[in-house]
């Protein structure tokens, strides 16, 4: 990537009206000079999500995500910054190449990016080649790829949609590439062409069927390609080929066709395993359909999917591999705050949703979603299959287990409703499993002592908060364009007066700026990048000084000189305290004496 001057970015900014954008994602109600609406960020039923028109940042009151427009397209589309900036540089029709600056090279950095530019377009390219080998393949009579495609059921729209392709291997990748203007080097990097120990060069994907992933911007990021069925008789020939991990392709941060399922409004997101359930409930109308490309499931996936919804159904394969990877998957999804339910197709003769779709139609697998389990159930069941009624041990270890997962049950009413329904399942006596249950929340209350720590802690920040607010002001000031205020505050304050370690990072960043720019004349919150500053500025943008800056000022100058006072004022005590001369004492008390008036004045 090249370096690009902070023009650009406030350009970019200047033409991306921060309502406009927002709007697009969430309701906004008219409030006042501001826009409120329910925060995209946290759940929450009532709106504390703040966008103001003349300042064009917004800030969530209960979550405290906070930033410009900028910030907001990052957090909302999972993007970096620079792939933020140019999503919005696109829809503003701002020529980005005219911001370009040369004389200043970051090497290390720009050969990166540059790369990842490069294996971009690359991947486009390939992807387009696979599409139009099938879309060829398929004008033909017929032939092997075409008998494969018709028997998984894929029509035109979908091979389109999806940009399903086919890989004969006979044409060689490495040669058409090349004539595109690509280098070995690149090649060799994105993983679609392989390098064998007589440096022959070859491709990665020979007669599979090809699933493009793409990010959810909508770029080709990888491949995936299915063997045919004549080709896996031979048992040394896997099923799937997929992209190597490189500059562009993370599997763990990846969610395939999540770019498809993000354009829809979601109540919920189902995950499945693999490229052939994702395109076929695609295919038959579930657009919240995603597949984790039978990975276990990564924090970084649980984190994405969060953004569009709360609400997960686990859709794996039904046999023991698929379900213990649903074991695994459901506590890093409920950690973060999903509820999470696991899909049960009620056909045995279905393995997986794909299966299922084709054998018995989308109308019957709908009925499976609508009553997709919960969490507890799913794990009760699971306890169930090493259930012996008849041994006696195995029915200890059973009820045990029960009373473990629902001891973990926050809510009363739902736990008691376990208890009697699974107590009535298994024939058991309610009163034992209720004994167990509540013993395993003492033991829990134990560690809740930990938590009342925290709530003392909270108790300390409100102390604090007072002296926070305090220092906030300052910034407010610094915010305030008013050169004379500006300067007094600099004067005056330094940032080691400043306690607050983010507020005194913004402190000591405008200080810095001032190096380079009028700051009075200049976006200070576009030129920050720290999440942690920019949520401490939006929030403090929001306090509105305006007409009181003068006695605000004198405010600020009047706590520092009371600090001051207070901090000499301990010293002389501590001193007097000591064995010290008379004449040192009497010169002391005089001036504690004067101190004291001073305060009082001060008051
Ligand atoms: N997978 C893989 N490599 C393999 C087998 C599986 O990467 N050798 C991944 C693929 O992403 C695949 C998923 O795991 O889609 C699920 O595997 P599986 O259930 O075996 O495949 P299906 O998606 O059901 O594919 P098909 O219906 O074509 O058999
Ligand atoms: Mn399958």
């Amino acid at each position: 990537m090249p370096y690009y001057s902070s023009d650009l970015i406030e350009e970019v900014i200047s033409q991306n009206d921060i309502v406009d954008t927002v709007s697009e994602y969430v309701t906004l109600k008219k409030s006042g000079r501001n826009y409120m609406g329910l925060c995209p960020f946290h759940k929450e039923k009532s709106p504390s999500f703040c966008v103001s028109m003349d300042k064009q940042i917004f800030k969530c009151f209960g979550c405290s995500e906070g930033g410009n427009v900028i910030s907001f397209l990052m957090k909302i589309e999972n993007l970096d910054f620079w792939d933020a900036v140019e999503v919005l540089a696109e829809r503003a029709n701002i020529d980005m190449s005219r911001y370009v600056v040369n004389n200043y090279h970051n090497k290390m950095d720009t050969a990166k990016s540059d790369l990842k530019d490069r294996l971009i377009l690359l991947n486009k390219e390939v992807g387009l080649f696979y599409h139009n080998n099938l879309v060829e393949l398929l004008k033909e009579e017929k032939n092997d790829v075409k008998d494969y495609i018709l028997q998984r059921k894929f029509d035109s729209k979908t091979i389109n949609k999806f940009g399903i392709g086919y890989a004969t291997g006979k044409i060689p990748l490495y040669d058409y590439l090349l004539e595109k203007g690509f280098t070995k080097e690149e090649m060799l990097a994105s993983g679609i062409i392989l390098e064998n120990s007589s440096q022959r060069m070859y491709d990665r994907y020979y007669q599979r069927v090809i699933f493009p992933i793409f990010d959810i911007r909508d770029r080709i990021i990888g491949f995936g390609g299915r063997a045919l069925p004549k080709n896996l008789q031979d048992k040394r020939i896997p099923k799937y080929v997929n992209s190597p991990e490189n500059d562009i392709y993370h599997k763990g941060r990846t969610l395939y066709l999540m770019n498809f399922a993000k354009r829809e409004k979601l109540d919920n997101i189902i995950i499945v395993e693999g490229y052939m359930d994702a395109i076929a409930l695609q295919k038959f109308g579930f657009l919240n359909a995603v597949a984790s490309l039978g990975t276990a499931l990564t924090e970084n996936q649980a984190r994405l999917i969060k953004k569009y919804t709360d609400n997960v159904i686990i859709g794996y394969d039904q046999d023991e591999a698929g379900q213990e990877a649903i074991m695994r998957g459901l506590d890093i999804l409920a950690n973060h705050g999903l509820n999470v339910k696991v899909l049960k197709l009620d056909r045995p003769d279905a393995k997986d949703p794909d299966e299922y779709l084709n054998k018995y139609g989308p109308e019957r697998l709908k009925k499976c979603i609508d009553n997709a389990i919960s969490l507890v159930e799913f794990k009760v069941e699971k306890l169930e299959k090493n259930y012996d009624p008849e041994n006696f041990d195995s029915k200890v270890r059973f009820l045990t287990g029960i009373s473990s997962i629902l001891s973990k049950i926050d809510n009363n009413i739902e736990r008691d409703l376990y208890i009697d329904k699974i107590s009535k399942k298994y024939g058991m006596s309610p009163g034992p499993i209720l004994q167990e249950v509540e013993k395993g929340m003492k033991n829990k209350k134990a560690s809740e002592v930990q938590i009342d720590m925290n709530s003392l802690n909270k108790k300390m920040q409100l102390i604090t908060s007072v002296r926070k607010r305090q220092e906030q002001y300052i910034i407010a000031l610094l915010l305030s364009k008013k050169k004379k205020i500006v300067d007094a505050v600099f004067e005056n304050v330094k940032s080691q007066d400043i306690d607050d370690e983010n507020v005194r990072k913004i402190y000591d960043f405008i200080s810095s700026l001032r190096d380079e720019y009028d700051i009075n004349k200049i976006d200070i919150l576009s030129k920050i990048q720290d999440e942690d500053m920019i949520k401490e500025i939006t929030d403090i943008m929001y306090i509105d000084i305006s007409g009181y800056e003068e006695s605000l000022l004198q405010d600020v100058l009047k706590n520092k000189k009371k600090e001051k006072l207070f901090a000499r004022r301990d010293e002389i005590i501590e001193r007097l305290n000591q064995d010290i001369s008379k004449d040192e004492g009497e010169i002391l008390k005089v001036e504690l004496n004067q101190i004291v008036i001073e305060l009082s004045r001060l008051k």
